[in-house]
């Protein structure tokens, strides 16, 4: 069983996703972990995250297991991931690992979890359930700016806002898999519901579609 999680920055995908895959014993994928995984790669030998050449390469080469989760989580990496994300050949290089992990997930786990931008239309397009989890910009400038600040950023609420609307802005008009529901995605706005109210949800629409 595939379950298919999308949605813009900070929606509360991750948090969701990883519940769902506690919840079923599944296996889970942040795979916006790997586009943050090239960007970071790029930043650390001081290369320009729009430097195509250097994006492919570090593509290639990811190693999944070596992307360092704390590293990865700062708002400069979120903002070069979306810069990297745009270019297909960056996308095509990752593809496979994401769709093998879908299909065969680690430790004989019986289903997979993954969420992204793309899951539900271009990774996974036959995921048993589809979720398309959302919220309101700034409700979710405030869930990411409280994250940075608890990680020791220095960034105020409203340059969060205006990078989260930045990279939405580039991950919803970009030409190669755009940010967009699947026309077969469950709707689940979480502006106002409370992280267990939007598991709850999640996994009533699951259980009525598996009957
Ligand atoms: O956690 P947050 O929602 O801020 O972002 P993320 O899921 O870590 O993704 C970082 C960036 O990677 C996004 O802004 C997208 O540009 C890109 N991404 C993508 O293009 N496709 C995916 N399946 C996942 C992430």
């Amino acid at each position: 069983m595939i379950i298919a999680v999308d949605g813009p920055a900070a929606a509360g995908k991750g948090t969701l996703a990883r519940a769902l895959a506690a919840h079923y014993g599944f296996a889970y994928l942040d795979t916006g972990s790997l586009y943050r995984g090239v960007a970071h790669a790029l930043l650390k030998d001081g290369l320009a995250p729009g430097d195509a050449d250097a994006a492919l390469k570090a593509a290639e080469n990811l190693d999944p297991g070596l992307i360092d989760p704390v590293a990865i989580r700062t708002a400069e990496v979120g903002d070069a991931a979306s810069i990297v994300a745009v270019m297909p050949p960056v996308r095509a290089a990752i593809l496979a690992f994401q769709r093998h992990f879908a299909a065969f997930p680690p430790d004989g786990a019986k289903g997979a979890v993954l969420d992204g931008r793309d899951i539900g239309t271009i990774v996974c397009p036959d995921a048993d359930i589809k979720l398309y989890v959302t919220a309101s910009p700034e409700v979710r400038a405030k869930r990411r700016f409280l994250e940075l600040q608890a990680a020791g950023s220095p960034l105020s609420e409203a340059e969060v806002l205006a990078d989260v609307m930045a990279r939405d802005k580039r991950d919803t008009e970009r030409a190669t898999s755009p940010l967009k529901p699947a026309e077969d995605a469950h709707l689940l706005d979480t502006s106002n519901l409370s992280i267990e109210t939007a598991f709850g949800s999640a996994v009533d629409i699951i259980e009525t579609h598996r009957g």
